[in-house]
């Protein structure tokens, strides 16, 4: 039996696995072996076959063998022969008879909602196709040799050289490359820390969170102990024993307000007094509006925090790309979890990474989304301010959401209602930890950047149509702080993000 891959793109455009086996000898072996792969449609219509030589020397056949089997299929109809053109397979080639043909279903087309404002995703419509394309074609063309070859774990150098100098001038981060370990996103550096045995829970996680990264957390072992939230965020002086803490201190997810800077301090002094460290998860830090940026706490300390990113939010989920920066101590055993090769994060992206950093297309994507999610955010607040008035919105000052404050009790019927209307958005109770005290806050988590542009004006009027009105359902004592967004009422929103009525979040 001799079995071989036939696999020159340019000789037949695809792989294609003979089998020669069976009775009558190799001729009759390959005629059965090419008349099957036409008949079940491996070889379609159209398709160029090898010349006779390669295809002789990939099956270790004499090239007449080919030949012959070739010539026995063009009489049979399967094949054609054309001067010129080589033989290919026969236009009419039926694979299978009419009754025989196994009906391919189409898979059901996944029908999305009307209008997406479900936080979690930047607007796809915008992903900078030429810029990318061209930072792809440098950094292929000039790739050396050994890009090709297996990757190294901590990440191509030449990206780890150029988020040094990135995240040191627009996030505040201090560090050099070999400290950076480049990975998927920030979900892979959470099961690489955990998961590999990096670091130990338990961990301390904000009380209102990803459900997702909370699982993460608790599969690989670690236990997830909740923070109540404040008018400062999260509340890092009960901070104990725990063994890490995860923050969100740009801009506390989902809520939308950045840790205090004592806070800040604070966290980092747990961190040095009880041997623990901190995780920065920085998802949206380029993406403020309102106030000077705010730098990354990991500036505070490189020794206590990771501090960890990714181009989710700035450029797309679907590259999974992210990094992670580390205290020195820990790089050793985070390469060691990756193991010996890069297997995660595609070496080219990497390069593309880098060059679309180096060149300036990052910065200068980074200021158009901003702008555009700044026109999208200060929408938002009008249209809310104009047709439902009465409720409060907050966490509008950074990212790529914002949350609706309702009166206690409704959340439940106003995501129904949004669901009908085929407005999909979630709960702030979809974000909360389970073993949390702190009051049930009722509010929407509304993303604005995942329409497409054009589709943007129709999703605002649905969701201003499913809101409850103020004679509906009347709201005691939320702030009335008319919009438009300004530092101001920034400022007056954040004091009042964590009251709900009259209800403060940390009583
Ligand atoms: C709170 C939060 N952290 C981190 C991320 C980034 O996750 P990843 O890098 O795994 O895509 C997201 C989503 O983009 C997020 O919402």
């Amino acid at each position: 039996m001799t079995e071989s891959w036939v696999n020159s793109a340019e000789r037949i455009g695809a792989d294609l696995h003979l089998e020669l086996s069976g009775p009558g000898g190799r001729r009759a072996a390959l005629i059965r072996a090419l008349r099957d792969a036409v008949r079940g449609g491996r070889l379609a219509p159209g398709t160029r076959l090898p010349p006779y030589r390669s295809l002789a020397a990939d099956l270790g056949v004499a090239r007449n063998t080919v030949a012959d089997a070739y010539a026995e299929l063009v009489a049979e109809g399967w094949l054609t022969a054309r001067q010129g053109s080589g033989t290919r397979v026969a236009d009419r080639a039926e694979p299978l008879r009419h009754a025989e043909r196994v009906p391919i279903k189409a898979p059901p087309r996944a029908r999305g909602p009307r209008h997406d404002l479900r936080q979690g995703a930047p607007d796809a419509s915008a992903f900078p196709r030429a810029a990318w394309l061209a930072s792809y074609r440098r950094a292929l063309q000039q790739a050396p040799n050994e890009v090709f070859g297996p990757g190294d774990p901590a990440g191509r150098r030449e990206l780890r050289e150029a988020l040094t100098e990135y995240l040191a001038r627009a996030r505040g981060v201090r560090t050099e490359p070999g400290r950076i370990v480049v990975c998927s996103g920030f979900a892979h550096a959470l099961r690489l820390l955990f998961g590999g045995g990096v670091l130990r829970g338990p961990v301390a996680v904000e009380a209102y969170g990803l459900a997702f990264h909370r699982e993460l957390l608790q599969t690989a072992g670690a236990r997830t102990v909740p923070l109540p939230l404040d008018d400062d965020g999260a509340r890092v002086d009960l901070l104990a024993r725990e063994r890490a803490v995860l923050l969100t201190p740009a801009h506390q997810f989902p809520t939308g307000g950045p840790l205090h800077a004592e806070r800040r301090a604070a966290a980092v002094d747990w961190a040095r007094a009880r041997g623990g460290v901190v995780l920065e998860d920085d998802y949206d830090g380029e993406f403020r509006y309102d106030r000077k940026p705010v730098g990354a706490v990991q500036g505070l300390d490189p020794e206590r925090v990771i501090h960890i990113g990714s181009v989710s939010k700035s450029l797309s989920p679907a590259l999974r790309l992210g990094w992670m920066v580390l205290p020195e101590r820990y790089v050793g055993a985070v390469l060691e979890a990756k193991g010996e090769r890069e297997g995660w994060a595609s070496v080219l992206d990497q390069l593309s990474l880098a060059d679309f950093i180096v060149s300036g297309s990052y910065d200068r994507h980074v200021r158009r989304m901003r702008q555009r999610y700044r026109s999208r955010r200060d929408r938002l607040v009008a249209a809310l301010a104009e047709h439902v008035p009465h409720i409060e919105v907050t966490g509008v000052a950074a990212g790529l959401h914002a949350v609706l404050r309702l009166p206690p009790g409704t959340e439940r019927s106003a995501v129904k209602a949004a669901t009908w209307q085929g407005v999909a958005l979630d709960g702030l109770a979809e974000f909360r930890h389970p073993e949390t005290d702190m009051p049930a806050a009722d509010g929407l988590v509304v993303g604005y950047a995942t329409p497409s542009e054009h589709a943007y004006g129709a999703a605002l009027d649905a969701l201003c149509g499913v809101l409850p009105s103020a004679d509906r359902t009347p709201v005691a004592g939320l702030s009335r702080s008319r919009n438009p967004v300004t530092e101001s009422t920034y400022d007056r929103n954040m004091t009042h993000a964590c009251h709900v009525g009259q209800q403060k979040w940390d009583p």
